[in-house]
């Protein structure tokens, strides 16, 4: 056998593996390793503290710079030794001195593995770098008020396995072949169902177009059925109406009030599309008025433009019963969209458009011949999930610990003297503060490790200012057992935030 081949696993006896080092290199390796530089380029081989050092700070770096990630078994030293052509006592002294420094763990009985936090940027930094870091640690996130998720450790993770397993299981080779771009038939067929029995919407199965996100399908549609020029509310997500430019179309803002969207604007705006959160509009919370409602729709009809709907957490609604999709009212002239983020997890990519019979065939070519992103398994989970009951049990158990957190919110703002706009609904809530309070307290909120977000941040730049600034929280995101003391320094933040003004 030549020096440097490796032997095929199975193909070699012991004594074989015995005589050949590479052979026992192949067979105990715990994870294949890349270092830089090679030891064997640096010239320190039979040097022994040189080399020492030389590895050492090699798996350093891999770690640091997070080739080596958390949790990496590393190969037995043995085999490391036998790779690199240097004495098992150099890898094993190497190896005592990275557990030491905390870089690696090692426990009786099983492989040495990478620490968990040794990636930290700053491990391994030279004093004076940790003491800075050590300076701001204070910004540290303790409080997690962030926006765009629900709280994580709700994501139905048995439910979801189970849904796998099954699928797995059960499903015909097709689902591992390349995808019609329009998506699965299982969830599309799941979905119009759901959609029609919880918001009302108008649909069938062959109206529905998956995807993996609202963001994603803004960007298809301004390619497709949008226009030149969509107009928005005057506050919402930016990086929505940059996906809409992406797409080739200008973006206007239009005033939003009490009622949500001033429709008389949009009226003259010239728009040939529009995008509405009718239902909780994002991020003030209000939900657009019936008459709004009818006006919006009778101005699609009356002009050939698209209404988008992004109906973003329409699921959570606590006071009285859900309003219903804008769609139910126009299904030839609204696009209903949603996705799965505020419901399970924006790390399942999974979203829908349900579309006005005569978009469908467009907007389905202008994705190609396969589906180019969306998972084609975890359309078949979720529509296991859904039709197993699985996603509305799910659904109303959130639903309830969403509004004990809601409640919970406003009697705490309530006793601090804030009264929180907006309906009873979603994931986030705004606390009304002064515009010259707004950044004050923001930068309070961080210095305290409070994670939250102006609400100046979501308006559009040619878009004038609302009435009032304001914090917006997502009530939804923080762990169930942290919530009562984020709500606490969050109150506290307030008490006093007339130092701020
Ligand atoms: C206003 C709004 N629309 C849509 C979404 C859903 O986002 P996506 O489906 O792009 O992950 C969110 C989630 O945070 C949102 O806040």
């Amino acid at each position: 056998m030549a020096e440097n081949s490796v032997n095929l696993p199975g193909a070699d006896s012991p004594a074989a593996r015995s005589r050949d080092p590479w052979g026992e290199v192949a067979a105990g390796l715990g994870a294949d390793l890349f270092l830089d530089p090679p030891l064997a380029n640096t010239g320190t081989r039979g040097r022994a503290a040189t080399l020492r050092r030389t590895l050492a700070e090699a798996l350093r770096s891999a770690i640091r710079d997070g080739r080596l990630p958390p949790g990496t078994a590393l190969p037995p030293y043995r085999s490391l030794a036998a790779d690199l052509g240097v004495a098992r006592g150099t890898v094993s002294a190497v190896y005592q001195e990275l557990v030491a420094e905390g870089w690696l763990t090692a426990r009786q009985g099983s492989a040495t593995r990478v620490a968990e936090g040794a990636a930290h940027p700053d491990a391994g930094r030279d004093a004076s770098t940790v003491q800075t870091a050590t300076a701001t640690a204070t910004f540290r996130i303790q409080h997690d008020f962030s926006l765009g998720q629900p709280c994580a450790g709700m994501f139905p993770r048995t439910d979801w396995v189970r849904a796998t397993r099954r699928v797995l299981t059960d499903c015909a080779d097709d689902a591992f072949a390349p995808a019609h771009p329009q998506g699965r038939p299982e969830l599309r067929l799941a979905l119009a169902g759901y959609l029609g029995r919880t918001r009302g919407v108008r649909t069938t199965a062959d109206r529905i177009v998956l995807g993996t996100a609202v963001q994603s399908a803004l960007e298809l549609l301004s390619r497709t059925v949008i226009g030149d020029v969509l107009a928005v509310e005057s506050h919402g997500l930016p990086f929505h109406w940059r996906a809409v430019e992406r797409g080739g179309t200008g973006v206007v803002p239009i005033p939003v009030d009490g009622e949500g969207m001033v429709v008389d604007e949009l009226e003259r705006s010239g728009a040939s599309a529009v995008l509405l959160t009718p239902s909780h509009q994002f991020p003030t919370g209000v939900a657009l008025s019936p008459a709004r409602r009818m006006q919006v729709v009778d101005w699609a009809r009356r002009t050939g433009a698209v209404i988008v709907e992004d109906d973003y957490d329409g699921e959570f609604r606590y006071d009285r019963d859900p309003v219903g999709a804008l769609q139910a009212l126009g299904p030839d002239v609204v696009i209903h969209a949603g996705s799965v983020s505020k419901s399970l997890s924006p790390a399942v990519r999974a979203g829908w458009l349900a579309l006005p019979d005569h978009l469908v065939e467009k907007v389905v070519q202008a994705k190609g011949l396969r589906e180019p992103d969306a998972s084609i398994l975890d359309q078949l989970i979720l529509a296991d999930l859904i039709g197993s009951g699985a996603y509305d049990r799910h659904i109303r158990r959130s639903r309830q610990a969403y509004r004990a957190r809601r409640d919970a919110l406003v009697d705490a703002m309530t006793a601090t003297g804030f009264r929180l706009p907006g309906i009873a609904a979603g994931l986030h809530a705004v606390i009304p503060v002064e515009h010259d309070a707004e950044n004050a307290l923001v930068h309070r909120a961080f210095a305290r490790g409070i994670g939250l977000v102006g609400l100046s941040v979501f308006r559009h730049p040619d878009a004038e200012p609302l009435p009032y600034g304001g914090l917006v929280v997502g009530f939804g995101t923080p762990a169930a057992s942290t919530y009562t003391a984020d709500l606490e320094a969050l109150t506290r933040l307030l008490a006093g935030s007339g130092d701020d003004r």
